[in-house]
């Protein structure tokens, strides 16, 4: 099959299983999203979202797990990303998640040593990546962390701050180095 009927093969598969696609978007091969985990009693639904000319590579799976996860306009996903909605992922238009980068939106709470750490609730924690950001490579962005708009941030940098606008930020934990011009 050529690319673009794979293509739309890909998209009418996801529609069917409730992701809202907007136009002009591209999957790769073996891209997974799931509303329904078959691990959990409970549905976990949530909402995937989209928007116009997004692409996203190889190998990348977006989980709601009860949350919403959009994706702005244009914005590009590299290979093998994972993202987690718990508590909602909101990735704004034209950016550039590069590839094994991880997101997630919860914290399990710890409990005290006489319970499961896997039978604690998820604490959900919203993520938001405004327009025009960069993730660099093999990136963990964890849950409650605002980055700002045309911010960078280096590879391998595990993001547990908010970021402000324009900043370019590196390291584990991270910092921010400078900002852009
Ligand atoms: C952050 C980055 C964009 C460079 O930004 P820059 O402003 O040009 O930074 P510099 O190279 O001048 O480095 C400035 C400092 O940050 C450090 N640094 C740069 N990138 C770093 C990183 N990813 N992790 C930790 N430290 C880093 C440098 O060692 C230097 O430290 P020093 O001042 O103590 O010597 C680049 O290093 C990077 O990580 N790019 C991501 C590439 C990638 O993942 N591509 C994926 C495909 S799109």
């Amino acid at each position: 099959m050529d690319l673009k009927l794979n293509n739309i093969y890909r998209i009418f598969r996801a529609r069917l299983a409730g992701i809202s696609i907007s136009k002009g978007v591209q999957l790769e091969r073996n891209v997974m999203f799931h509303l329904h985990s078959p691990f959990f009693e409970k549905p976990s639904a949530g909402k995937i979202q989209l928007m116009d000319e997004v692409k996203i590579s190889t190998g990348t799976v977006i989980h709601s797990y009860g949350g919403a996860v959009n994706l702005g306009k244009e914005t590009f996903i590299g290979p093998y990303v994972v993202i987690y909605g718990h508590g909602n992922v909101d990735i704004g238009k034209y950016c550039l998640i590069s590839m094994h980068t991880c997101i997630v939106s919860s914290n399990h709470t710890i409990p005290g040593k006489d319970r499961l750490i896997k039978n604690e609730p998820d604490l959900a924690l919203p993520v938001t990546i405004h327009d025009d950001v960069w993730i660099g490579a093999n990136c963990t962005i964890l849950g409650g962390v605002n980055i700002g708009k045309g911010a960078v941030i280096g590879a391998g940098s595990i993001v547990n701050i908010d970021i402000p606008e324009y900043a370019v930020a590196v390291g584990n934990p991270v910092r921010i180095i400078r900002y852009r011009d």
